[in-house]
């Protein structure tokens, strides 16, 4: 079974939304920053501290060629995850890609009262406008569908099942 991977911005629900739709089509959810949190043994925001973003990445590529490995998951990734050829190639492989689409006010409302997200802790409206403006093509580029994500988490849900099952016909 395929996996269903799951890639927008930080704040566009990837988490949520995959696990409703993981309940409702019956797969297994995983969120790659707590895949990388627990395997490591440390916070995001740690990992940022004590080794730089280069060290993320590196743990991030690692992720998806493990996770592409597996079948029948939901993947929440990371938002800067697909934002890399090398990833999108490896999750494409053996998942579909859906872009979780969303305004910057969208963002800017929902990551209001967050501190985890270390790209985010200073300017934060000046980061969220200019880092979605330069991501938002590379997102479309890589997934197979983009669905509108400013709305309920409910309601996006049920766009991504419905893609899903329309890809893959029982
Ligand atoms: C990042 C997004 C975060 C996390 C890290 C870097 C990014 O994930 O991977 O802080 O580059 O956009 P979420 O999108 O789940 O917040």
């Amino acid at each position: 079974m395929k996996n269903l991977v799951l890639c927008g911005f930080m704040g566009s629900g990837k988490t949520t939304v995959g696990k409703l739709a993981a309940k409702r089509l019956g797969l297994k959810f995983v969120d790659m920053d707590d895949y990388i949190e627990r395997s490591q043994g440390m916070r995001i925001s740690e990992i940022f501290e004590k080794s730089g973003e280069e060290a993320f990445r590196a743990m991030e590529r690692e992720a998806c060629r493990t996770l592409a490995g597996e079948s029948g998951l939901i993947i929440a990734t990371g938002g800067g995850a697909l934002t890399f050829p090398g990833n999108v190639q490896v999750l494409s492989e053996t998942g579909l890609i859906v872009f979780l689409d969303v305004t910057p006010e969208t963002v800017l409302k929902r990551l209001r009262h967050d501190t985890a997200r270390p790209l985010l802790a200073e300017n934060r409206e000046e980061r969220v406008r200019s880092l979605l403006a330069r991501r938002r093509p590379l997102y479309q580029a890589a997934a197979f569908a983009a669905v509108n994500a400013n709305g309920s988490a409910m309601e996006t849900a049920e766009e991504i099942i419905r893609i899903y099952r329309s890809a893959f016909p029982i």
